[in-house]
């Protein structure tokens, strides 16, 4: 009896010391490190003035005064602004597990139907599966090759397009035309449209256009604390009303593709097709609900179209501006392909240079320049203290510039991806995040933005008057301040693939 007693004791007293040593460690923790370095804060609106109409930008400059880990507020919300490689490593990959969330931001939250889509759901069940399907099923290299097609004939369109321009000599806006192709590329994969549906990108296209501008609307009373329970923008009436129309149009097309006559239709399976095939799925190791399903289109069409074809829009005016660069990339276009047929996407692995022209793209213009995610536990990093259910900014577009990282960072160099090191280089950039949560897209962008780039570069000459203006506009993808416009003109040799319009050997 005795020896019971004095066991239960012995316990106690260990778990007891444990406890303490525990909440001392914590006390000291938070007592000893600080926060990141921050600028002083305005009272009510914090960091807000010191933000430009360019978030990145007006960060990457804070971030040369105060260091490439600083702590923000914007309005009653913190912030944590990454904008060097070794913080993004420090928190994608060594703190990965503390950040692989995405903070619930209201308007993206409403619209996707409570974080019912992919790219905000939290870290847990539901993301896992979902990253499975799309890792094994939908962007896996099978997955792509299935609709090497449709690039291919999307491209086509888009050449065929150009050089109509080139033949009467006017002027084309490139970056309006490949919009066009990467949201071609992505509806024919979506939903498999046929001509019959043709009406069906424009109509999606323009729904999911004005979701991302909601999305990305600034919210004051999401901001402001006190203003939590006011609408003074009238914000809520807007999402609501979007919403309910872009429920419409997607339903719609659900039950098209549930319908007996479109599954006997045969053909390549649509990414819908086998999205529903999980939805009906009674042994689904998870149950997938329509607004999963609803949301995961809005990503894909969100995450997908501006970014690849913003991406060939940079690349370009950068060719233009770098007449040596733009001879060097033509060159080894001709060495591999010829002038006797298009470049396809077999030729990409003999393209060194093209790939090392759009990895030095995305350094300067990524596609992304920030991301967001948020700290799960208190944490430290580099030495600092980051509270819990902070928001994480990562500064692509920064990082990309670091001259502590980047030889010449204002240069346009692909050379620095020739060669061994372009993998670790390109490591450096973080353009499509990192880590688990990082970019599902990534694999397929780089099948088809070199292709683009060649293809285009292969066929025209393009004429500007002097030189390409290259400031930056505001959006999410980095767009630029103004359209890519040029007057194409056929290159001699690939005047013959076009002749019998719009046959185009590939
Ligand atoms: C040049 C083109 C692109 C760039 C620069 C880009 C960049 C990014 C970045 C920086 C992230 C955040 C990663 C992170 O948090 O670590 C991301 C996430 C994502 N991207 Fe992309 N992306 C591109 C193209 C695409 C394409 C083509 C698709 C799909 C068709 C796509 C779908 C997504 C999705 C669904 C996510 C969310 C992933 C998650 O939360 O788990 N992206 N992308």
């Amino acid at each position: 009896m005795m020896d019971t007693q004095y066991f239960i004791v012995t316990i106690l007293l260990c778990l007891g010391i444990i406890l303490l040593i525990q909440s001392i460690n914590t006390y000291r923790f938070r007592n000893k490190l600080s926060l990141p370095p921050s600028p002083t804060a305005l009272p009510i609106i914090g960091h807000i003035h010191l933000l430009g109409p360019i978030a990145h930008q007006a960060l990457h400059k804070l971030s040369t005064h105060y260091g490439p880990l600083m702590y923000l507020f914007i309005g009653s919300i913190p912030n944590v602004i990454v904008s060097s490689t070794e913080m993004a490593n420090e928190i994608l990959k060594s703190n990965e597990l503390n950040f692989l969330n995405r903070p619930t931001m209201q308007n993206v939250d409403y619209l996707t139907y409570g974080s019912a889509d992919f790219f905000s759901a939290p870290y847990g069940l539901h993301w896992k599966f979902m990253k499975r399907i799309c890792m094994m099923e939908l962007f896996s290299s099978r997955a792509i090759d299935r609709f090497a097609n449709v690039r291919t004939e999307e491209l086509r369109k888009l050449l065929v397009r150009v050089m109509k321009k080139a033949e009467i000599e006017e002027s084309v806006d490139l970056g309006e035309q490949l919009k066009e192709l990467t949201s071609s590329i992505i509806t024919r994969m979506m939903f498999r449209e046929r001509r019959s549906d043709s009406g069906r990108r424009e109509e999606v296209i323009k729904m999911v256009v004005e979701l991302n501008e909601l999305a990305g609307f600034f919210n004051v009373s999401e901001t402001f604390w006190f203003l939590r329970r006011l609408d003074l923008q009238g914000i809520k009436k807007r999402l609501k009303n979007a919403r309910e129309r872009y429920d419409v149009i997607i339903e719609r097309i659900m039950k098209e593709h549930e319908s007996r006559n479109h599954k006997d239709a045969g053909g390549v399976r649509s990414m819908l097709d086998i999205l529903l095939d999980i939805y009906e799925d009674k042994n689904s190791e998870i149950k997938l609900t329509r607004e999963n399903i609803k949301g995961f289109i809005m990503n894909i069409y969100g995450g997908g179209t501006d970014t690849s074809a913003i991406t060939v829009e940079w690349a370009l005016s950068e060719l233009i501006n770098n007449p040596e660069i733009m001879k060097k990339a033509q060159q080894e276009i001709e060495q591999v392909v010829g002038d006797k047929r298009l470049v396809q996407e077999s030729d990409l692995c003999n393209l060194s240079y093209i790939q090392a022209v759009v990895k030095e793209t995305l350094r300067l213009h990524p596609g992304g320049p920030i991301f967001v995610r948020e700290s799960n536990e208190e944490c430290a990093v580099a030495g600092y203290r980051i509270p819990a259910k902070t928001r994480v900014i990562v500064n692509v577009w920064a990082i990309g510039r670091d001259p502590n990282q980047w030889e010449d960072p204002l240069e346009f160099k692909p050379e620095r991806f020739e060669g061994s090191e372009w993998k670790v280089m390109s490591e450096k950039m973080v353009s499509f995040g990192a880590g688990r949560r990082s970019c599902p897209g990534e694999k397929m962008v780089f099948r088809f933005v070199p292709l683009v780039l060649a293809a285009v570069i292969q066929c025209f000459e393009l004429k500007v008057k002097g030189r390409v203006e290259m400031s930056e506009g505001s959006g999410s993808s980095l767009p630029r301040a103004t359209p890519l416009v040029c007057v194409p003109v056929a290159r001699e040799g690939i005047k013959s693939l076009f002749s019998l319009e719009p046959k185009v050997n590939f």
